[in-house]
């Protein structure tokens, strides 16, 4: 008896820490497993549990706002105060930068200055797509995590002797180092720049924006408005630039609002009185700035394309500064650098550095060039950087049945005052018949950046009527289509540069619609002979004529029957 009951008992037990031993197995291979995931692809374990919520979470109420007309909605108070607004542009995106605009109409004046030599020229867009990988990677960064600033002042005459000979150069160095509290030497290569001896300091070739680079004893002195390249006693470099650093060459107008900069070598200079480690970008922010498209086109695309090579180890010095606007895209600059924005205008310390960029690179709009651009950055990189600086989850559209049950979502970008849908309710109809999942959003004044930017990352395709709004197009995932909505006026060609180009470029698929004459409010203001129906290009008489009578008097009737059959090939890209 004893031995059965001792023998059931041993097997028990050896059942039982089989069982255990099991578990610990099981939940060992677990732990194993979630550890080399975490370790390898954090990214991808985010993505995939979370990938969807962010859809999900979306606040209710941008979801699908299906019934609604936009007039409908609008609060009376601000409809009022639009209607009182002497300017006819509903795409300024601060009020600060309507208080202060006397570019009451920044949006599009951006034409009258474009380069008609660069149109028509593209990337092939293969190769944009094949450069996209990985921009983090391959830029093999240098961290460089020490003290930046130090209250000492260089002794003039003796480093800005040093600075222009090469083989004086490591004692300079040294120097400078023990006085930054440094001594790794990893910054060798800025100094070490044999080439840099006989290149010109500014570079004023590029059609849209003069840019100064110059590595050596610079020093950049605000209260003169002047970067100085320090030579030696010897040389024969006698340069001197006058430029304002912000990208709309020849725009008068913009320009007006801009501090004039002059870069120029020099054998005498004020002491420094801040030194600076890493590399100083200085820029303008005023300008065009405040309108969605500007902050991209002239603020944030040349931003990227200039700095971000540095991965944050940059000082940037901003004249003409707007608060509000740093304070908009803080994210952004935070981003972009580690150190606390400069006021150049406000600024009376001479700063010391060893490698200067003034201006910001800029190629035709909203598109960097990579031909020309630093590390041949694309549009591809840009929108990567800035999915990760808003901390979008989507990367790229997944094909349709990937996720079950998960309807394409279409972004329609409504917008009020000018340019507006008509029908927005038949519209959405018609989506959602073909089988979209509807969102309707407005980018304005108002918007939260941070909140629009998720929204527009959480859809598949984005349509609106040509204006700033389609802007938002840097949120989307890779893949995704733009299909923009060209208001009659024979403007076509100005709409595929404004959005359809950098569209590609950035990876987006892109559909242009330019409406029909009976889809036009313009056939409430004239009869249907009228010459603006039969030669809209005799209207063309300069840009505030063409903006007055199809960008701000018009809005548009979208015809469903004929507009469907565009929504139904986004559909046919979604299943590719
Ligand atoms: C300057 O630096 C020295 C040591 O690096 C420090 O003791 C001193 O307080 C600093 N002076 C100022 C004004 O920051
Ligand atoms: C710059 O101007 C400020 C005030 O106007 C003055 O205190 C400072 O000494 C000036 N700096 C130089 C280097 O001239
Ligand atoms: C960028 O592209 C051009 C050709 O388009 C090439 O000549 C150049 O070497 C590239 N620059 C870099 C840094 O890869
Ligand atoms: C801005 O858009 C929001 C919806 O995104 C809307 O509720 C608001 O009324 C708009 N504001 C203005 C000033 O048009
Ligand atoms: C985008 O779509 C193309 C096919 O149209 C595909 O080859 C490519 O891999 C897609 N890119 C991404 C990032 O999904």
């Amino acid at each position: 008896m004893k031995a059965v009951e001792r023998a059931k008992l041993v097997r028990s037990l050896r059942q039982e820490s089989r069982r255990l031993r099991l578990l610990v197995l099981v939940i060992g291979f677990f732990l194993v497993t979630l550890t080399f995931v975490v370790l390898s692809k954090p990214d991808a374990l985010l993505f995939n549990l979370n990938g969807r919520l962010s859809v999900d979470e979306a606040p209710r109420s941008l979801l699908i706002r299906q019934a609604t007309d936009a007039d409908a909605t609008a609060d009376p108070a601000q409809r009022s105060a639009a209607a009182q607004d002497p300017k006819p542009l509903d795409d300024f995106e601060d009020a600060e930068a309507n208080a202060k605009a006397t570019t009451k109409d920044s949006e599009e004046r951006a034409h009258t200055v474009r380069d008609p030599q660069q149109s028509g020229k593209k990337e092939p867009e293969s190769r944009l797509l094949g450069s996209g990988g990985g921009e983090g990677e391959k830029k093999g960064h240098r961290k460089v995590t020490l003290p930046t600033v130090s209250n000492y002042t260089i002794r003039d005459a003796e480093d800005g002797d040093n600075a222009k000979q090469q083989d004086s150069r490591p004692e300079t160095e040294n120097k400078l180092e023990m006085v930054a509290g440094k001594s790794d030497g990893s910054q060798q290569q800025d100094w070490d720049d044999a080439e840099w001896g006989s290149k010109p300091l500014c570079d004023f070739s590029n059609f849209r924006a003069n840019v100064c680079e110059m590595r050596g004893n610079i020093r950049i002195h605000p209260n003169a408005s002047s970067v100085m390249y320090m030579e030696p006693a010897s040389s024969k470099r006698n340069e001197l630039w006058k430029l304002k650093p912000y990208p709309r060459k020849g725009d008068e107008l913009c320009l007006s609002k801009v501090t004039e900069l002059t870069v120029k070598s020099s054998k005498v200079a004020p002491e420094c009185t801040k030194y600076h480690n890493v590399p100083v970008v200085v820029f303008a922010l005023t300008g065009y700035t405040g309108n969605l498209f500007h902050d991209f086109t002239d603020a944030l695309v040349p931003l990227f394309t200039t700095a971000s090579e540095f991965n944050g180890e940059v000082q940037f010095l901003i004249t003409d500064m707007a608060i509000w606007w740093t304070r908009k895209y803080h994210v952004v600059f935070k981003k972009l650098s580690n150190y606390p924005l400069i006021d150049f205008n406000k600024d009376t310390d001479v700063h010391c550095v060893k490698h200067a960029i003034v201006g910001l690179h800029a190629y035709m709009e909203f598109t960097i060039d990579p031909s020309k651009a630093p590390h041949n950055y694309t549009m591809v990189d840009f929108n990567r950087f800035m999915r990760r600086t808003y901390e979008l989850p989507r990367e790229a559209v997944s094909a349709l049945g990937e996720i079950p049950k998960a309807k394409p979502r279409l972004l329609i970008i409504s917008r009020q005052r000018t340019r507006m849908f008509l029908n927005l309710p038949e519209i959405i109809a018609m989506a959602e018949g073909l089988g979209f999942e509807v969102v309707v959003e407005e980018a304005n004044v108002s918007s939260d950046l941070s909140q629009f930017s998720k929204v527009v990352n959480s859809v598949d395709v984005m349509m609106g009527v040509h204006g700033a709004g389609l802007t938002n197009c840097v949120f989307l995932p890779h893949n995704a289509t733009l299909i923009q909505i060209v208001p009659w006026g024979g403007i076509e060609g100005v709409c595929r540069i404004d959005f359809g180009d950098p569209a590609e470029q950035m990876g987006l698929r892109y559909k242009q619609y330019s409406i029909a004459v009976h889809e036009s409010s313009l056939t409430d203001q004239y009869p249907l002979d009228h010459e603006i129906f039969k030669n809209p290009l005799a209207f063309h008489k300069g840009f505030e004529f063409i903006k007055e009578t199809f960008m701000d008097k018009q809005n548009v009737r979208l015809d469903c029957n004929r507009f469907r059959p565009v929504l139904l090939q986004t559909l046919d890209l979604l299943n590719q």
